[in-house]
């Protein structure tokens, strides 16, 4: 093969598949829209926020919504926006990457503190953020089980300065979840995003495509929404996958770009999760049984295989109820014998979970 030629020819094949985006960076999924579009819930969260600046006396809230509902760009989108509108310091921190009260403390002072106690930690923070500050803490349920009480909650609920907490979740479980103390002091308030439909998914593409796009096809645009909504849990990152696909690939059927745009999502999905949570939908997706108790066995098997102590079967439970509220597995209360068990049914093709934890295990 001669590489300079094929270089030549695949060079000009990108150039002319391109040729329809003006800017690539509407399809990263952290970009920021100058004005996404608008959720009422978040009407709420304003109002609360404001009414906070003025008194200093905070409501917390626990923002529950399912993947690509847009609860991470919103609050990104106001904390962009409220400190040039108010006096509230807004603060940002994602459990995923910072996952122990530990290392959330050292992220919002800026750095990576290695040593001293988590007290240490809070006393500086207490130091550092002496006016009314909004703390958003992201995914929080993905916070390590070594941090079991999810302490910086209780701190911060308890501070005597005056702190805001948004947690943001796909759980709807996740006040429940929360252990008594924090629960009481924290008193969340639950605020759901609910799924978008189709016009809210149509509206979030046309403006990605105003901003990104030399010209598009307004049909295709509405028959991606009406896909993303009947088939995924309007997963709004799938919408703009699948928008990226058609644009770069002209003449590729639409839901041919759909299906790839869904399955890349699964894949980074699946990618994304913890050593223990790929185990479990592992046992999940490959057990000849479909009960919650056997794959919790096929689950305790495999674990000591990698010298891990495996989670209690409640613990496990409730990364199963994770792995459902991210919409990878669906639990069903089914009857056997005379008791009521739990199905887990995966709803992906399995072989994606099969050869990811190859790569990851061995
Ligand atoms: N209202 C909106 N306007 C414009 N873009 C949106 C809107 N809602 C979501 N998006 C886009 O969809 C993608 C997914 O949104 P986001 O990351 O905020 O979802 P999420 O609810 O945080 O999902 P997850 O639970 O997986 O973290 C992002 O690229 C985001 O910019
Ligand atoms: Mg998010």
């Amino acid at each position: 093969m001669d590489i300079a030629a094929y270089l030549r020819q695949q060079k000009e094949q990108i150039g002319h598949e391109s040729r329809q985006v003006k800017d690539f960076s509407v399809f990263d999924f952290n970009y920021i829209p100058p004005q996404p579009v608008v959720r009422m819930e978040c009407k709420e969260l304003i109002d609360e926020m404001l009414r906070f600046e003025v008194s200093g006396i905070a409501s917390h809230y626990a923002v529950i919504g399912s993947r690509g509902s847009g609860k991470t760009l919103m609050l990104k989108y106001l904390q962009r926006i409220m400190p040039g509108q108010t006096c509230l310091e807004f603060l940002y921190a994602n459990c995923r990457h910072h996952n122990t009260s530990f290392k959330i403390f050292s992220h919002l002072l800026g750095g990576q503190i290695a040593g001293g106690s988590l007290t240490g930690l809070y006393d500086r923070f207490l130091q550092k953020y002496r006016r009314k500050t909004v703390v958003v803490l992201d995914e929080v349920d993905l916070m390590s089980p070594k941090d079991k009480h999810r302490e910086i909650l209780y701190l911060l609920s308890r501070s005597e300065q005056p702190y805001m907490i948004v947690m943001l979740s796909n759980s709807p479980h996740l006040v429940k979840q929360l252990d008594a103390a924090t629960r009481s002091s924290l008193q969340p308030v639950p605020l759901h995003f609910k799924n978008y439909n189709a016009e809210q998914i149509h509206e979030i593409l046309r403006d990605r495509a105003a901003q990104g796009l030399h010209r598009w096809d307004d049909g295709s645009i509405a028959q991606i929404a009406a896909l993303t909504t009947r088939l995924t849990n309007a997963d709004a990152r799938v919408a703009i996958k699948t928008l990226k696909y058609t644009v770069t690939k002209p003449g590729e059927d639409l839901t041919n770009c759909f299906e790839r745009a869904r399955r890349d999502i699964v894949v980074d999905m699946v990618n994304d999760l913890s050593d223990a949570n790929l185990m479990i939908l592992w046992a999940a997706a490959t057990s000849k049984s479909d009960l919650a108790k056997e794959i919790y066995q096929r689950y305790c098997r495999f674990s000591q295989t990698q010298q891990e102590k495996p989670f209690s079967y409640v613990y496990f439970y409730s990364n199963l109820s994770y792995l459902q509220s991210v919409g990878l597995v669906a639990l069903v209360s089914t009857k056997v014998g005379r008791t009521y068990t739990n199905r887990v049914l995966a709803t992906f093709d399995t072989s994606i979970v099969d050869s990811l934890f190859k790569l990851r295990f061995g």
